[in-house]
């Protein structure tokens, strides 16, 4: 695995494959990676020639007060694992590199609406900067296929709508959320769970899961359902920052019975904002 962390490195080695004919298979994340960001790397490796991963903790999609300074950053362990994965090129750029000007004069990508709701509307800000560092990564990488974990179901969405409607010439792939044992969604951020905490933290899954049961057995009053499980789940010992059932092919709220529902949520433990979500 070549490891590279300037644009110029990149391109070269990026052209070196196009030259080739080679399909390029990418994977953003922002590191510290576990079995879920692991099993978006196979789905590439299966589906390119060539397998491109970044590591970028992107400060342009963390509000103000949020964890980016404590944001785990384990570089040397995370280019062990890619390697293992027979992960071909690791990007690992600066914060510089990839935001030389102070990032209010940065050129940004929105997908309005989409990105206002939900995990938006709690973290303002938030999908512009994804959807503007994932465009950047896209100019630069050139990947015919880019793989996203529907662990981050908003995101998939909102990465998908952006790539539709400004023509970008890539293919979305979603990857299943990868779980613990217990149910528990993987995430980095569950590393930040004190002890008490993590024993709890399986809760969220399995109140989802129930609140599942009851809709595929016919519930329909979703707006009750929905007030309902928000208590269960602070009752848990959470505090629920949204639990909604909304439709997938837009999140919005479901309107006939049988359009396809996913049931999100986010919530915290202490201070850590967990999310999961359940298709149903
Ligand atoms: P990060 O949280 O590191 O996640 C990188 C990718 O891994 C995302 O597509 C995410 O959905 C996926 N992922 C994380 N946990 C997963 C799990 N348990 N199962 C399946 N997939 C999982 O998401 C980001 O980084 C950033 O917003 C990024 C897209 C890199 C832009 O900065």
């Amino acid at each position: 695995m070549l490891t590279v962390s300037s644009v110029k490195q990149l391109r070269e080695a990026i052209a070196r494959q196009k030259r080739r004919g080679k399909r390029i298979a990418f994977v953003p994340t922002m590191g510290n990676l576990h079995e879920g960001h692991l099993e978006l790397v196979k789905v590439a490796r299966a589906s390119a020639d060539f397998v491109v991963v970044s590591i970028f903790v992107n400060p342009m999609q963390f509000a103000e007060g949020e964890d980016f300074d404590k944001y785990p950053r384990t570089e040397k362990n995370d280019a062990e694992k890619l390697n293992a994965q027979e992960c071909d090129l690791l990007f690992l750029p600066s914060v510089e590199t990839m935001y030389p000007k102070p990032l209010e004069q940065q050129t940004r990508v929105e997908v309005p609406h989409l990105s206002g709701i939900l995990c938006g509307a709690s973290r303002p800000g938030h999908f512009t900067g994804v959807t503007t560092i994932v465009s950047k990564l896209f100019n630069l990488v050139q990947p015919d296929v880019a793989v996203f974990g529907e662990k981050d179901f908003q995101q998939l969405m909102v990465i998908r709508r952006m790539v539709d409607e400004l023509c970008m010439p890539v293919e979305i792939t979603g990857v299943p959320i990868v779980r613990e044992a217990d149910g528990l969604a993987m995430s980095s951020r569950n590393g930040y769970l004190e002890a008490e905490q993590r024993k709890l933290a399986p809760q969220l899954h399995n109140i989802m899961q129930s609140l599942a049961r009851r809709i595929r057995k016919g519930e329909t009053d979703f707006a009750a359902l929905e007030k309902a499980t928000a208590g269960e789940i602070d009752r848990a010992g959470f505090k629920t920052d949204y639990l909604v059932i909304r439709r997938v092919a837009d999140l919005q709220e479901p309107q006939a019975a049988d359009d396809e529902k996913v049931i999100l949520a986010a919530a915290y433990l202490g201070n850590t904002r967990l999310i999961d979500n359940l298709v149903i």
